[in-house]
């Protein structure tokens, strides 16, 4: 059933190649240069009338969720407010019949986020799903919605599923762009042929495993790490963080890097391990000058940085390349070597990797 991985979390995130193209199958036709989304197009009107759109999620779906606001707002020029589903349900928030309501969740069955989005139906916005679990309580609530396709995931920290979130929302932020009129049809055009190029960049990125192993002894007795990115990659910081805490029990903590210099680089000394992401495309100067004062402080630096790439070499005790993308693209490869970096400390540490101490993967109560 593990299909030869010693856990299922191993095998999930081996599985995204494949399950990110089965999120995109016969929704993204890159020949006719459309994009296919029932879900959207019965809504169109919806969608284009809105002021503005609410996400609703809890942990790594808000993560994606973060993801998607920086998509929305870049690519189809729609208001994005992201919102825990626990907080945004006990607000007394202000919903309007104008507002839309995307909630995320891969199970479909979580509590909170079942909530929020019976609060956004009572107070007339249009709610429309991103669940996994085809069937589920939230998939149905919803007004209308877009399955994420990746299978199931058994693994309690969630791998495949957030990577498919951000596929699935990629789409939609892409067909609202192309009905809005705020991306050319060439441009468009470039995003589709890019995005179907990534479950190839998946594949090389999972190819840096070996080294993630080495980088992963180095860093396993930490008691803290930081986690840093800007920009689309400051939510894949956060995500980063959450993996290693939920499986290894390790401490730590996701920043906008530009945060830095507001508090916690008052923590940086020779124990702190800084995971920066600093891909070529979006801030990468800024990000670099980030990495020098976390270097100048000496901190312990490892670089997520495009293939090829030379000034954080120079700068970082290890650099983990993934291949190069757009820049809205990049938390899709960004997040792997983070992935794989959080399961091999875990098991080094011999943690109980599928299921973490004290959570349950679908989290049904508040
Ligand atoms: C983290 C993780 C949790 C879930 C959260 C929401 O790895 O799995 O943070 O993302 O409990 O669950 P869903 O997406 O099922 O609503």
């Amino acid at each position: 059933e593990k299909g030869g991985y010693d856990h299922f979390m191993l095998k999930e995130i081996y599985e995204q190649p494949s399950a990110i193209l089965d999120t995109f199958r016969g929704r993204l036709l890159s020949n006719e240069a459309i994009i296919k989304m029932a879900g959207v197009e019965d809504n169109m009107k919806k969608f284009l009338a809105a002021d503005r759109i609410i996400i609703v999620a809890c942990g790594t779906s808000w993560h994606a969720g973060l993801v998607a606001e920086y998509i929305f707002e870049d690519l189809a020029r729609i208001p994005v407010e992201v919102e825990y589903a626990s907080e945004f349900r006990y607000r007394n928030p202000v919903i309007t019949e104008k507002d839309i309501v995307i909630a995320i969740s891969q199970s479909g069955e979580t509590a909170d986020t079942l909530a929020a989005i019976k609060l956004a139906k009572s107070k007339g916005a249009f709610v429309f799903g991103v669940c996994n679990v085809v069937g589920s309580t939230i998939a149905r609530e919803t007004d209308a919605g877009a399955y994420t396709h990746a299978g199931p995931e058994i693994g309690v920290a969630s791998t495949k599923a957030f990577t498919t979130q951000i596929t699935v929302l990629t789409l939609i932020a892409l067909r609202l762009a192309r009905a809005k009129g705020t991306m050319s049809s060439s441009e468009f055009r470039q995003h589709l042929i890019e995005l179907e190029t990534i479950p190839s960049k998946v594949e090389e990125a999972l190819k840096s495993d070996a080294y993630v192993q080495t980088v992963a002894e180095i860093y396993k007795d930490s008691k803290n790490c930081l986690y840093l990115g800007r920009g689309y990659n400051f939510p894949v910081a956060l995500e980063g963080a959450l993996k290693l805490k939920e499986i290894s029990y390790i401490h730590a903590e996701g920043y906008p890097a530009a945060e830095m210099k507001h508090g916690p680089i008052a923590l940086i000394d020779e124990q702190m391990p800084v995971f920066v992401i600093a891909t070529k495309m979006g801030h990468y100067e800024k990000v670099v000058s980030n990495i020098q004062e976390i270097k100048s402080r000496k901190g312990k630096i490892i670089g997520i940085v495009t293939k090829g790439d030379k000034s954080v070499k120079e700068l970082a005790d290890h650099v983990i390349e993934v291949p190069e993308t757009l820049e809205c693209l990049t938390p899709l490869l960004t997040t792997i070597p983070l992935q794989l970096l959080s399961y091999h400390i875990a098991v080094m540490l011999d943690k109980n990797v599928d299921q973490p101490r004290n959570l349950a993967k679908s989290v049904t109560v508040e």
